[in-house]
């Protein structure tokens, strides 16, 4: 089914490169005409630190007090979050940026996910150990429980994600679980770090969790990404592979080539071909990452009784309209988000740390140009990641 020899993907992107992504990014984000943040003098929240010293510890910080459209970021000084017992300060070196962090902001989500305003948004982050919370701070509430926290000292490099609505990584700290970390490879840029883990984390889960298929048991069966040419869809490409699936992707044009080197057996441009005729025979699993229309779509070129998992939807439980006019037998379900099962986050990274798990990153933005790079993952197009680098 190759068009193409599909290789592994161990070469990370050279720094080289990530200087040319990053000064084609500002071009960009300078095109769309939004307003770099500047930091608001004394605007620190009214949120009581927990300890003395935290309360004269403060940190820059993109945060929205309302909200609404990317005008609502702002850079500003806030209060630097405190380590409760076991939990690990992260001095954030770079944040990603995902879809779901303009559909919180806008409001979309407040109804599933409760958040205290102001908010940070950046769900996953890489960055350098500042700190890790003592017997005597407060305790942390149990985080998943299952696998063994790793244990993490000052000046570790790390890669990782906060756990439901936490204060996020827009910012020059952010606490996280210890289970949530994982070591940044040395070959590995702090911005293609901190690409990985939501993307491949919900990767991870619509192939497993909720796809049917077994990480080693998977070979020969047949997939469908549409929507692959982003973070989700390039991480499950891959996770795929590995796992020995035959895969079919579907993007735009321009983003064809990249979807065979991160190991697609076949793609197709879905401006000017329909998956329905073009893909035969049925597929067993088909993930969907664009919407409801073209779940719809992909669910039609799943055999009966296969599985079409859906990304984007609004969270509520895992069923979606999408098998209407699907055949008999077609299972149909959403993800309903990121967070992993104990241990996930363990394997994921035992990919990444052999090569075998990596992330386009797209373009690469100054933390003060929050705001343009929502809007430019709002707008679409860009390619795997984009990612704010927090100095
Ligand atoms: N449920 C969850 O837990 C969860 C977790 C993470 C993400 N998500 C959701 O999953 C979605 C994807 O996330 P992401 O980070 O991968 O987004 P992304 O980077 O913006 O990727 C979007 C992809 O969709 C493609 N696309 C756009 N229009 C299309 C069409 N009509 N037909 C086929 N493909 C089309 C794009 O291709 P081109 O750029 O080539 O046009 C790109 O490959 C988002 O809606 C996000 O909110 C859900």
């Amino acid at each position: 089914m190759c068009r193409r020899s599909c290789r592994a993907f161990s070469t990370p992107l050279t720094r080289a490169r990530a200087g040319v992504l990053a000064s084609l990014a500002l071009r960009v984000a300078a095109a769309l005409a939004v307003p770099a943040l500047a930091v608001a003098a004394g605007a620190t929240s009214t949120t009581a630190p927990t300890t003395a010293t935290a309360a004269s510890a403060t940190m820059t910080a993109v945060r929205f007090h309302e909200y609404g459209d990317a005008s609502q970021l702002r850079l500003e000084r806030a209060p630097r979050p405190v380590p409760r017992a076991g939990q690990v300060l992260v001095r954030v070196r770079a944040a990603s940026v995902n879809p779901y962090d303009w559909k919180f902001r806008e409001g979309r989500l407040r109804a599933y996910v409760p958040a205290t305003l102001p908010f940070t948004p950046g769900i996953d982050f890489a960055g350098v150990v500042e700190a890790v919370g003592q017997a005597g701070a407060a305790t942390a509430p149990a985080a998943g429980g299952g696998a063994a926290a790793p244990s993490w000292q000052r000046g570790d490099e790390v890669y990782g994600f906060v756990a439901g609505a936490a204060p996020g990584a827009y910012a020059q700290y952010v606490v996280a679980e210890p289970a949530n970390l994982a070591r940044k490879p040395a070959s590995m840029s702090f911005e293609e770090a901190a690409a990985i883990p939501v993307a491949a984390l919900t990767a991870w889960k619509a192939l497993y969790d909720f796809g049917g298929l077994e990480p080693q048991g998977a070979r020969g069966r047949r997939l469908l990404v549409n929507g692959a040419s982003g973070s989700v869809g390039l991480a499950t490409i891959q996770l795929a592979k590995l796992a020995g699936l035959q895969v079919v992707a579907v993007a735009s044009a321009r983003n064809q080539a990249l979807m065979r080197r991160y190991g697609a057996d076949a793609t197709l441009d879905y401006r000017s071909q329909k998956v329905e005729p073009a893909v035969v025979p049925p597929v067993d699993l088909a993930i969907d990452t664009v919407d409801l229309a073209t779940a719809a779509a992909s669910a039609r070129v799943v055999r009966p009784g296969g599985v079409l998992v859906a990304m984007n939807v609004t969270p509520k439980p895992p069923e979606v309209p999408a098998c209407s006019g699907a055949p008999p037998g077609l299972r149909c379900v959403q993800v309903p988000n990121f967070q992993p099962r104990p241990g996930v986050f363990q394997q994921v990274a035992a990919r990444v740390a052999d090569g075998r798990l990596r992330m386009e990153v797209g373009a690469v933005l100054p933390l003060a140009d929050a705001a343009k790079a929502q809007e430019l993952s709002r707008r679409g197009g860009t390619p795997g990641k984009i990612v704010l680098r927090v100095d």
